[in-house]
């Protein structure tokens, strides 16, 4: 039957969207399959049922895409649909919901504040370096690709990086820094058929995983297999499939971890619920590397397709 590739949509990640979205619709159509683009941002999803899709492959991110919305009108109009369910969608996209669940479940997350653009002070926010230490990582709670991501060295910084995060979700989240090695850890099949596969590591320019060097330079470097030392790498697939079980996710994910660079003590950051598909994302690097092509990853992320 008809398949809809969803792209596009009205978050910060659009324009990401656009090129995940334009490497799955490629890549179904190779394998034989009536793919089409859909971009909610255009027309209705009430439209999916009138026109007769059958199933939807979401390669939206962030949010109304991401973030449970989308999975929910999917649900109503009884359309199966690739990745994470309602609730597991809400509470990914939100870091601060994660990592509340992750503590709950004894699951390592840095320690981190929450502000609330309604509620804080320019004294609140002065001190919150006191609890967490130098650097902070100031984010937005729910957005993706590192928008609105700051990393603040000394006092004086945190007031504007509090401000730009603010800008685009009323949640700020100030996190510790973890300095290390950063890593991903891909996550494929639901319950218990999901397997981890290789973790990546990213050795970004001065540590800067920003949004121009996730999709726009080629100084990022990714290295896969990662080269942790023997049993790091196992370690970390076994939490990071106990992190997505625990949250009830499906389909896929990845899930974004800093090691401490002096303990070797792995933290995990945020899951991704619908992971990039450009030509320099992760999951399918991931996948190369476990032997399964672009293509044939489209295929299998299509076949779990749920309601
Ligand atoms: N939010 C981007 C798309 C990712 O995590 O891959
Ligand atoms: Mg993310």
């Amino acid at each position: 039957g008809k398949v809809a590739v969803l792209m596009g949509g009205h978050s910060a990640e659009r324009e990401v969207s656009l090129m995940s979205g334009s490497g799955v619709l490629k890549a179904l159509q190779s394998k034989g399959v009536d793919a089409h683009a859909f971009d909610p941002a255009e027309r209705e999803l009430v439209e999916l049922k009138q026109k007769g899709f059958q199933r939807c492959f979401i390669a939206l991110h962030g949010r109304f895409g991401e973030d449970g919305t989308v999975q929910g009108a999917l649900e109503l109009l009884g359309i199966p649909y690739t990745g994470s369910g309602v609730m597991a969608s809400s509470i990914a996209i939100d870091k601060v919901m994660t990592k509340r669940v992750w503590m709950a479940e004894g699951i390592p997350t840095p320690k981190f504040t929450l502000l609330r653009r309604e509620s804080y002070t320019r004294e609140i926010i002065r001190t919150v370096p006191d609890d967490l230490g130098l650097p902070v990582i100031v984010k937005p709670a729910r957005e993706g690709s590192s928008i609105g991501v700051a990393k603040v060295k000394g006092y004086s910084e945190m007031q504007n990086a509090v401000e730009q995060a603010a800008a685009l979700d009323s949640d700020v989240l100030c996190e510790q820094f973890i300095s290390g090695d950063e890593v991903t850890c891909p996550v494929l099949g639901t319950g218990d058929s999901a397997v981890a596969l290789p973790v990546i590591r990213i050795v970004a320019p001065e540590g800067n995983y920003d949004y121009q060097n996730k999709y726009f330079t080629d100084d990022t470097k990714y290295i896969v297999p990662c080269g942790l030392p023997a049993g790091e790498e196992q370690a970390i697939q076994d939490l990071v499939l106990r992190a997505y079980r625990v949250l009830g996710c499906r389909g896929w994910g990845r899930v974004d971890v800093m090691i401490d660079g002096a303990t070797r003590k792995p933290y995990l950051l945020e899951i991704n619920t619908s992971p990039g598909m450009t030509g320099h994302s992760l999951v399918p690097m991931s996948a190369r590397a476990a032997g399964i092509s672009y293509e044939d990853l489209c295929v299998q992320l299509l076949a779990l397709a749920s309601l």
